[in-house]
C-alpha cells in the first residue's frame, strides 16, 4: 500500500533519473554499422533466454529515441542513465570507429540536454563487441585496454556535454552470470576460474577512469550492485557460505576499488597479471559510487536438505558452495524479487561501516521492479513510495545519498527473461512499439512536480 502521506522531501540537488541500457531498448542490432555482440551471439543459443526472445528490434528505441526523450521531459527527471553499446562505436572492439554510432548517441546527447536532462552514460553495460569475445571477452586482460581505448573515444566526442559518467554496469552480475555459471552472455560455466573477468573489468575501470580524467570528466563513478547477504541460520555452514556470497557479490569489486585491496589475499594470489599495480590503477579515487539495489539474499550452505537452488537449472560442472533461499514473509515482484525496502537503508549502512571516509557520496543508479500489469501498476508505485521513504530514513541517518534512478523508463528486454519481465514506467506493446506511460509514470511525474513547487 502507497502511504497517504506525501513523500519527505530529498536535499537540493538530489538527482531524479531513470535508467535504461542499449541491448536492452535499442534494437536495429545490424543497422548502420553496429558490429555483433556477445549478446547477439547468445540470444541465438537454444533455451538461453525464455520464449526465445532476441534483441533484434527491442524497444525499437534507435529509431525512436526522439519519443523516449520526450517521455523523459514529460516524466520531469533531471537525469538519464542510458548505455554506450561498444559494438556500435566500435564495432570490432578495438581499430576503427563507426561514425554513425557516435553520431547517434551525439544526437541524444543534444536532445537531453536540449530538454534540460542530464546525460548520464554507461560505458559498458554488459554487450562485448563479439569478436572481443571470441578471444576470451573479459577473461583476457586486453580487453581492458580495448576498452579504455574504446572510453577515450567517447570522452573526445561526447565529454563536452556529459556531467557524469558511469564506467561500468554490474561487473559482478557479469562475472557470475556471464563467465561463472552461464545463465547470460557469454555463457560460460566456469564457476570460481571466471574470476580473471572480474580482475580485467576492474582494471578496465580503472584505466577509463584515467582516460575520462584526461578527457577532463569531473564526475565519474560506477554502477555496482549490492544487497544484504543474510545466512539462512547461526549454524556455522550456513555463515560461512553467506559470507562467501558477500565476498563474491558485494566485496569483490567494492573492495579494490575503495581499499585498493582484494578481501582475500589467496583470491588476489590467484588472480593473473601485476595485480599489486593494477590495483593502484583499480582504486583511482572515485567522485560518487553507484548502487543498484533490488533485494537481500538469504543464503544456506549447500547440503541434502540445501533445497533448490536459484541456479540448480543452468547444468554446472560442479556444486556450487552456496545455495540461495527465498525470504519468507515478503511480498514479491514478477519476477519472484522479495519486496524489502528496509534493505536499502541497511546496505547503504553496511558500506558507510565497512569503508568509512574512502566511500565517496552515493547514487543509487537502479532500483525497480517487475510486474505483469500493464498500466495500472499500483504495485510498483507502492515499491517506489516505500524505498524512497526507506531512503530518505537513511540519508537522516547520515547516508551521503545525491540521486535516485529507477530501472526502468521503458518495458524491455530483461536478458534471459526475454520479454516476459515488465520493469518500465512505460508499457511498450512489443507488436506495435506503441509506448504507453503507466500509472507509475504520472506518479512520479507528480512526485516530480511537487518537488519543483516546494524548491526555493
Ligand atoms: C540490473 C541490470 O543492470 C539491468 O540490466 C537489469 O535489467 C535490471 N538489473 C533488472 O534485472
Amino acid at each position: 500500500m502507497t502511504s497517504d502521506q506525501p513523500l519527505p522531501s530529498f536535499p537540493d540537488g538530489f538527482l531524479w533519473g531513470v535508467s535504461t541500457s542499449a541491448f536492452q531498448i535499442e534494437g536495429a542490432v545490424d543497422e548502420d554499422g553496429r558490429g555483433p555482440s556477445s549478446w547477439d551471439a547468445f540470444v541465438r543459443r537454444l533455451g538461453a533466454v525464455k520464449d526465445g526472445g532476441d534483441a533484434t528490434v527491442a524497444t525499437g528505441h534507435y529509431h525512436r529515441w526522439r519519443e523516449d526523450v520526450e517521455l523523459l521531459r514529460e516524466l520531469g527527471v533531471d537525469a538519464y542513465r542510458f548505455s554506450v553499446s561498444w559494438p556500435r562505436v566500435q564495432p570490432l572492439g578495438t581499430g576503427p570507429v563507426n561514425a554513425a554510432g557516435l553520431d547517434f548517441y551525439d544526437r541524444l546527447v543534444d536532445a537531453l540536454c536540449a530538454a534540460g536532462i542530464r546525460p548520464v552514460p554507461t560505458l559498458f553495460h554488459w554487450d562485448t563487441p563479439l569478436p572481443l569475445e571470441e578471444r576470451g571477452g573479459w577473461l583476457e586482460r586486453d580487453t581492458a585496454r580495448r576498452f579504455a581505448d574504446y572510453t577515450e573515444h567517447v570522452a573526445a566526442r561526447l565529454g563536452d556535454r556529459v556531467p557524469h559518467w558511469i564506467t561500468l554496469n554490474e561487473p559482478a552480475e557479469l562475472t557470475l552470470l556471464g563467465y561463472g555459471i552461464g545463465e547470460h552472455a557469454p555463457g560460460g560455466k566456469l564457476l570460481f576460474d571466471a574470476l580473471p573477468a572480474a580482475h580485467h573489468q576492474l582494471l578496465g575501470h580503472g584505466l577509463a577512469v584515467r582516460a575520462l580524467r584526461a578527457h577532463g570528466a569531473r564526475s565519474v563513478g560506477i554502477a555496482n550492485s549490492h544487497g544484504p547477504v543474510r545466512p539462512l541460520s547461526d549454524g556455522e555452514a550456513d555463515a560461512a557460505a553467506a559470507e562467501l556470497y558477500d565476498v563474491l557479490t558485494n566485496r569483490l569489486f567494492a573492495d579494490p576499488l575503495l581499499t585498493g585491496r582484494y578481501p582475500d589475499e589467496n583470491l588476489a594470489a590467484a588472480l593473473p597479471g601485476p595485480v599489486a599495480d593494477d590495483l593502484k590503477v583499480i582504486s583511482e579515487p572515485l567522485d560518487w559510487y553507484g548502487v543498484n539495489y533490488y533485494q537481500p539474499t538469504l543464503v544456506a550452505a549447500p547440503g541434502p536438505d540445501a533445497g533448490e537452488s536459484e541456479f540448480a537449472g543452468v547444468g554446472l560442472p560442479a556444486r556450487l558452495p552456496f545455495s540461495l533461499r527465498e525470504i519468507p514473509g515478503k511480498e514479491r515482484t514478477g519476477f519472484g524479487w522479495a519486496v524489502v525496502p528496509e534493505g536499502l537503508p541497511e546496505i547503504l549502512h553496511t558500506l558507510r561501516a565497512r569503508y568509512g571516509d574512502r566511500l565517496p557520496p552515493v547514487m543509487i543508479t537502479e532500483n525497480g521492479c517487475s510486474y505483469p500489469d500493464p498500466v495500472h501498476d499500483v504495485r510498483r508505485i507502492a515499491f517506489h513510495d516505500a524505498h524512497l521513504r526507506a531512503l530518505h530514513s537513511a540519508c537522516a541517518a547520515g547516508a551521503d545519498v545525491r540521486g535516485y534512478f529507477i530501472w526502468s523508463l521503458l518495458d524491455n528486454f530483461e536478458w534471459a527473461e526475454g520479454y516476459s519481465q515488465r520493469f518500465g514506467l512505460v508499457h511498450v506493446d512489443y507488436a506495435t512499439l506503441e509506448r504507453t506511460p503507466k500509472d507509475s509514470f504520472h506518479w512520479l511525474r507528480g512526485v516530480l512536480r511537487d518537488r519543483a513547487g516546494r524548491q526555493p
